[in-house]
């Protein structure tokens, strides 16, 4: 997969299928039937537990994405630049990245945020990577929005975030990520650039859509917005198998005769 035929997925209506993946094994599994594979900061929650993104370090996502990247032979692989990594400067931006796909391997970086970060996504896709820009609800700011509500609900957001979605067309951004917006808005972005438009809560308008896999996989029962669908109850599954396995351990039933040397 390449960015080119992620643009041609929209020029032919083909709907793109990304999900977010952070090790070698599950990626490996979810490979052959994504398009797209987000190595996002959403590993902060995920993978390290914490309730925000922004503690995760451009250390920890070259560490997580170099197990994705070996596990996908077929999806294209988006890296998250972590909340610091490309405010700074746009040099430090551009050298963010170029670590980035140069330990990693991965393809591509997305970036969140509208014109004020332009001049650093214009600068990393000078560099010759190529940027997935990210609006709407922006999990960085939650500081500044006060919360993970929906988000240009209200006019003036609205038009700002379909100004932005244009600056980051005209940049050249291979796609934008739309997180939590209207429909009816994100439907409006989706015609208004060239670029593929894939959502999260940004209803079925879109070119594309974009999951948090253990969210999807229902993995995490302790969230269930509006948008999310669990299209596996793993969580049950899991807790189900390790009680089997203690039980089994126990009772000196695991590990039996076929299973010892
Ligand atoms: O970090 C992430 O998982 C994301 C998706 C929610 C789009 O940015």
């Amino acid at each position: 997969m390449t960015t080119a035929k992620i643009r041609q997925m929209k020029a032919s209506g083909e709907k793109i299928a990304m999900l977010t993946s952070y090790d070698y094994t599950l990626t490996s599994l979810i490979d052959d039937a994504v398009d797209m594979i987000l190595v996002g900061d959403s590993a902060s929650n995920v993978v390290c537990g914490n309730s925000y993104t922004l503690p995760i370090t451009v250390d920890e996502m070259i560490f997580l994405a170099r197990g994705v990247v070996r596990g996908a032979k077929h999806a294209l692989v988006v890296v998250d630049m972590p909340f610091g990594s490309y405010q700074v400067s746009e040099e430090d931006a551009v050298r963010n990245a170029i670590r980035i796909i140069k330990e990693s391997g991965a393809e591509a970086v997305k970036i969140e945020g509208g014109e004020e970060i332009l001049p650093a996504i214009q600068h990393i896709i000078q560099a010759g990577i190529p940027v997935c820009g990210h609006l709407g609800l922006t999990p960085q700011s939650v500081n500044q929005f006060g919360g993970y509500g929906l988000r240009a609900k209200e006019e003036a957001e609205a038009e700002k975030l379909l100004h932005d979605a244009q600056l980051l067309d005209q940049a050249g951004c291979f796609c934008i990520v739309l997180e939590k917006i209207p429909a009816a808005l994100a439907a409006r972005v989706a015609q208004s650039v060239h670029c593929p438009v894939i959502g999260i809560g940004a209803g079925s308008a879109t070119d594309g859509q974009v999951l948090v896999l253990h969210d999807m996989l229902g993995m995490n029962e302790g969230f269930k917005p509006k948008f999310l669908r669990h299209f596996a109850h793993l969580a049950q599954d899991i807790r189900q198998a390790a009680a089997a396995y203690s039980q089994a351990v126990k009772d000196s039933s695991f590990p039996n005769q076929e299973e010892s040397y």
